[in-house]
C-alpha cells in the first residue's frame, strides 16, 4: 500500500478503534472487535493477540487461519517482542532467527507489545502479511497508539 494511503487508512481506523473500545471492560470482547476492525481495514493475512498467561503467550482473539496456541518467552517474533518489551518489525520472516511459522504463507510481520499499569507486557498484537516488507514505522506508530485503547487487564 502506498504511504499516503496507509496513513489515511490508519487516521480513519484509530478513532473507530477508540470508539469500539470505549466503555468495554472485558478483554475478550475488546480484543475480538479490535482484531476484526484492524484485519478488515488493512486486509492483512493474520491479525491476532497472544496474551501472557502462566509464563507463556497463549492465543487470544484473532482473524485469519488457525495458529499455534502457545509461544514460550523469548521464542519467535512474539516471544522476542515480549522479552525485549518493544515492537518488532520483521520485513522477511524467513530471515528472523527462530521465527515460528504458523503458516507458510506469512512473509512479513509486526508484533506490538501491550503493557499493563506496571509497564509489564500483558499481551502482544501480532500481524502477518502475505508479502514481504509490508510493515514500517507508520504501522509501528499507529499500532502502538491503537493498543493503548484496550482495557487494562
Ligand atoms: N510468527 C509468530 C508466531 C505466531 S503466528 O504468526 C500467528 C512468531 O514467530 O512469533
Amino acid at each position: 500500500m502506498e504511504m499516503n494511503e496507509k496513513i489515511k487508512v490508519y487516521e480513519a481506523l484509530l478513532p473507530r478503534l477508540e470508539a469500539l473500545m470505549d466503555g468495554e471492560t472485558d478483554w475478550v470482547a475488546a480484543m475480538a472487535n479490535f482484531v476484526a476492525e484492524v484485519h478488515e481495514s488493512l486486509n492483512f493475512f493474520w491479525t491476532g493477540f497472544y496474551r501472557v498467561h502462566n509464563g507463556q503467550l497463549i492465543l487470544g482473539p484473532f482473524q485469519g487461519p488457525v495458529a499455534c496456541t502457545r509461544i514460550a518467552y523469548g521464542r519467535g517474533v512474539c516471544g522476542t517482542a515480549w522479552k525485549e518489551k518493544q515492537t518488532l518489525v520483521v520485513p522477511d520472516v524467513h530471515l528472523f532467527p527462530g521465527h515460528i511459522a504458523c503458516s507458510s504463507l506469512s512473509e512479513s510481520e509486526i508484533v506490538v507489545p501491550v503493557f499493563d499499569e506496571r509497564r509489564e507486557v500483558c499481551a502482544v498484537l501480532d500481524i502477518d502479511s502475505r508479502t514481504k516488507n509490508t510493515f514500517d514505522e507508520t504501522d509501528r506508530k499507529y499500532l502502538e497508539r491503537a493498543v493503548t485503547f484496550l482495557p487494562r487487564f
